[in-house]
């Protein structure tokens, strides 16, 4: 299988800095090296350039910082992954803060009828700029994809919604805002947070998750926040939460989505190497990129 791996340095979604180097980070740990390994055909093709922005990462147009850059690079990403999907090749995504979802999932969703998003992460990422408490479109890309925010984000590639509600699951939960849980509730969507993890366990969470997105979808993207992870063993993100998942949870999550095969594409995102305890958190998400394409099943 030929799979595409897509640096993004994108750091303006949010305020720390140091994000932008996470695609050195993982590409550092040795990500093309393990998937070799597993007989993948691998294509690196570099990173998509981000600009900087005028100002000194500005607020603009209604809450949103940094929106013209943000679209800018997005809308490139977004072309680079419907290329590469054309080509038949599996896109793998390497972040950056988590705003480039919106890119990849423009690009991806454009080649499904029906797409499911499997979305781990601590927060939602539900917010516009209407309910958004920082002005960060990395709180934003999930919406985004389901049709809700600036139009500069949610017509990328010219279609709008890329994703139903219904197809979403989001794992990991536990930094949810006020607008973003009316939206949950507004839409009936499939959360498992950290109070469901911890009550039925990871394996039955996975389960409940691939059974679901089998049935109703022809396809799954898996969009990885690093902070998903308990920031003890992932410190390297810019919004950690206490209370996270650990790395066999994460490793087991990763097992079944092997087993499960049914992933068309992934991103993994936020990892911040200034954050960072000696490459700790990039090497945990090559480890997890290893696991996701089936290290653990040859
Ligand atoms: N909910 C907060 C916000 O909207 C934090 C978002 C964090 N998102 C992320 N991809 N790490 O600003
Ligand atoms: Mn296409
Ligand atoms: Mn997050
Ligand atoms: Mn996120």
């Amino acid at each position: 299988q030929n799979m595409s791996i897509i640096g993004v340095p994108m750091d303006l979604g949010q305020n720390r800095r140091g994000v932008d180097m996470g695609p050195s980070a993982i590409r550092y740990a040795g990500v093309t090296e393990r998937l070799e390994n597993l007989q993948y055909h691998i294509s690196d093709l570099g990173n998509v350039p981000v600009s900087r922005p005028d100002g000194k990462n500005e607020v603009q147009d209604g809450n949103l910082r940094n929106l013209q850059q943000v679209a800018e690079s997005n809308q490139k990403l977004a072309e680079l992954v419907d290329q590469e999907m054309e080509k038949g090749s599996f896109p793998l995504v390497l972040g950056g803060d988590h705003s480039i979802a919106i890119g990849s999932l423009a690009g991806v969703a454009k080649h499904h009828e029906n797409l499911g998003v499997i979305w781990y992460d601590a927060h939602g990422d539900l917010n516009s700029g209407d309910t958004s408490p920082s002005g960060n479109i990395h709180g934003m890309p999930l919406a985004v994809s389901l049709g809700i925010g600036h139009e500069k984000l949610t017509t990328i590639l010219d279609y709008t919604p890329k994703v139903k509600p219904e197809n979403v699951v989001i794992i990991g939960a536990r930094s949810l805002d006020p607008g973003e849980r009316e939206l949950i509730q507004e839409k009936g969507m499939n959360v498992y947070s950290m109070h469901e993890i911890d009550r039925m366990g990871m394996s039955q969470v996975m389960n409940e998750a691939i059974e679901y997105l089998r049935e109703r979808t022809d396809g799954v993207h898996l969009s990885l926040d690093l902070d998903g992870l308990d920031p003890e063993e992932a410190p390297g993100v810019g919004t950690p939460v206490i209370g996270g998942l650990s790395y066999r949870e994460s490793h087991l999550a990763m097992e079944m989505l092997a087993e499960s095969e049914i992933l068309t594409s992934a991103e993994f995102v936020e990892v911040n190497p200034i954050l960072d305890d000696k490459n700790k958190t990039a090497t945990m998400a090559v480890g997890l990129i290893g696991t996701l394409f089936g290290e653990k099943l040859k």
